[in-house]
């Protein structure tokens, strides 16, 4: 196969990983650096540059978008797939998992669990909305934040309302959760590929964290998962319409929770820990995938 790796830069661990996993396979594969393509639109000429190259298709597209280039990396994934490249994790999916609200809202729907969420745009109903979640502590999070950015844990309603109100001033947009205390700095980390659970772990926040994201220092440790908790990571992940996804998840006395499904999740932290060669999965995968 010929492969187009979206990547911001070649020497990440999991863009080597999945190159070398790829070319141990005997595809060839293109790292592209997906904020240098530019792109035509019209019909006829659609059509991707990078380089100053017009790209040629390929079999396979693995998408690599950074969180702080949603919006430009979506609209290259978008390109490559009206050009008729098939993309394994596809823009529309990549979108609405980026956004916690959105994707928040499709799993509820189809019954999956979540903490108690709201969000409100008017200044005047900040306190009723927080209200309607509940008892503190609570948490403030963007809809857009990655790596434990951009969250705020207030102790007390009056906090929460000036947390709120704050970034209601900058014209952040913000969500207030239901604080999961019984598993406080501690998430499990689940890796789907296809209709499957790959790999899975702990992640333990250092003293003091409530923030469980290996960014910010989280331990990794070995977990075995219930049969729920797989399925729940598979049919979020379907839900969201990816087909690879790194499912966040926290163990609460209601059950499990789905925190947020990240579309191009680290394979660092998981490789190392569990010796699971993820990335050959994902390989795998698409060669299956990439022809039905
Ligand atoms: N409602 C919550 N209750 C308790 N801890 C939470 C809650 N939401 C998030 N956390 C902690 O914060 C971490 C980051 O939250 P998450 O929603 O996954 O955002 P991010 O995109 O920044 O990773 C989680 O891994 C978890 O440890
Ligand atoms: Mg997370």
């Amino acid at each position: 196969m010929k492969i187009a790796l979206l990547s911001r830069n070649r020497n990440l661990f999991s863009t080597n990983r999945l190159y070398n996993a790829s070319t141990k396979r005997g595809h060839s594969v293109d790292i592209i650096d997906y904020v240098r393509c530019y792109i035509n639109i019209g019909e006829n000429q659609t059509s991707i540059y990078y380089n100053g190259q017009k790209l040629s298709t390929y079999d396979a597209v693995i998408p690599r978008i950074g969180a702080s280039q949603t919006s430009y990396g979506t609209a290259i994934v978008r390109q490559f797939e009206m050009l008729g490249n098939y993309c394994v994790n596809k823009s529309d999916a990549i979108i609405a998992s980026r956004d916690k609200l959105r994707s928040f809202q499709i799993l509820a729907k189809y019954g999956i669990d979540m903490p108690i969420t709201g969000y409100a745009s008017h200044t005047m109903d900040i306190h009723d909305v927080i209200e309607k979640v509940g008892r503190t502590p609570l948490i403030m999070k963007l809809l857009q934040g990655t790596q434990g950015n951009g969250m705020v844990l207030a102790e007390t309603m009056k906090a929460a309302e000036s947390v709120m109100n704050a970034f209601k001033q900058v014209d952040a947009d913000i969500l207030v959760q239901e604080f999961i205390k019984e598993s406080s700095g501690v998430d499990i980390r689940v890796i789907v590929v296809g209709n499957r659970v790959v790999s899975a772990m702990q992640r333990v926040a250092p003293e003091g964290e409530f923030r469980s994201n290996v960014h910010r220092g989280a331990a990794t440790k070995h977990i075995d998962l219930t049969l729920e908790e797989e399925a729940i990571a598979i049919k979020s992940t379907k839900l969201l319409g990816l087909s690879i996804a790194g499912v966040d998840m926290m163990r609460s006395k209601r059950g499990p929770l789905v925190l947020e499904v990240n579309s191009s999740p680290g394979l660092q932290g998981i490789e190392l820990l569990t010796g699971a060669d993820v990335a050959g999965e994902i390989i795998n995968f698409i060669e299956k995938d990439c022809n039905r």
